[in-house]
């Protein structure tokens, strides 16, 4: 279908009916084999994740699904650290299913995460790693300003084999500042 006559790609934080989706989307190979994640995901796995986020006390995390008319195309988590002078900082790990790369989902999600960010969420850092090989991705952050910060040999299992990783971070553009008021401006 042309790209003109779609629903467009909607955005919204995870809750704990996701599980079942999110479970399906990250049992592909193609996708959980680029993430540190683990075959055979199951939905509960998901729904404990899911759960512990929803009555967890308020923090910077977040998941966040893509959609397109009710139906998961990706998602996109944060994980801010939790020691105080870290708090600046958070994880970033993206996937979109195997059906739905190369049509914009993975690009929808990325400003999403670096609008709130930057702008909502003080997070100074957002860092990630990445398997030196996923060019795809690699492109991906560097458009969103990720750049690469070191390499680390041989660390992950990946299909049998050690893969190398890739570091990579952004900061903010353009922190956030206090608006000081001076003499000539409005009360
Ligand atoms: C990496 C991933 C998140 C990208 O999401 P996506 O929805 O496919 O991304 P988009 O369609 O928004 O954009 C992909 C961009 O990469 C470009 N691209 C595609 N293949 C590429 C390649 N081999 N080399 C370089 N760039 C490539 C596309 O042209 C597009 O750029 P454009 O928007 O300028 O045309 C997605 O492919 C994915 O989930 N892969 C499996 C899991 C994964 O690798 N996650 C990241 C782990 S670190």
């Amino acid at each position: 279908m042309p790209e003109s006559t779609r629903s467009p790609i909607t955005l919204r934080r995870a809750v704990p009916a996701d599980a079942a989706a999110l479970a399906a989307q990250m049992a592909d190979p193609s996708v959980y084999g680029m993430l540190m994640q683990l075959p055979w995901p199951t939905e509960v796995m998901w729904r404990q994740r899911l759960e512990a986020a929803a009555t967890a006390k308020e923090s910077a995390e977040v998941l966040l699904l893509a959609e397109r008319d009710g139906q998961l195309l990706g998602s996109l988590g944060l994980h801010p650290h939790d020691r105080v002078r870290r708090r600046h900082a958070a994880m970033l790990g993206i996937s979109v299913g195997a059906a739905h790369q190369g049509q914009g989902v993975g690009s929808a999600l990325m400003q999403a995460a670096c609008d709130y960010a930057d702008r909502w969420a003080h997070l100074l850092r957002l860092e990630l790693t990445v398997f030196a090989d996923n060019a795809r991705a690699i492109a991906l952050y560097r458009r969103f300003g990720f750049r690469e910060e070191g390499r680390h040999a041989a660390y992950a299992l990946r299909d049998g084999r050690y893969v190398d990783v890739l570091s990579m971070a952004r900061l903010n553009p353009d922190p956030p500042h206090a608006h000081r008021p001076t003499d000539g401006d409005p009360a």
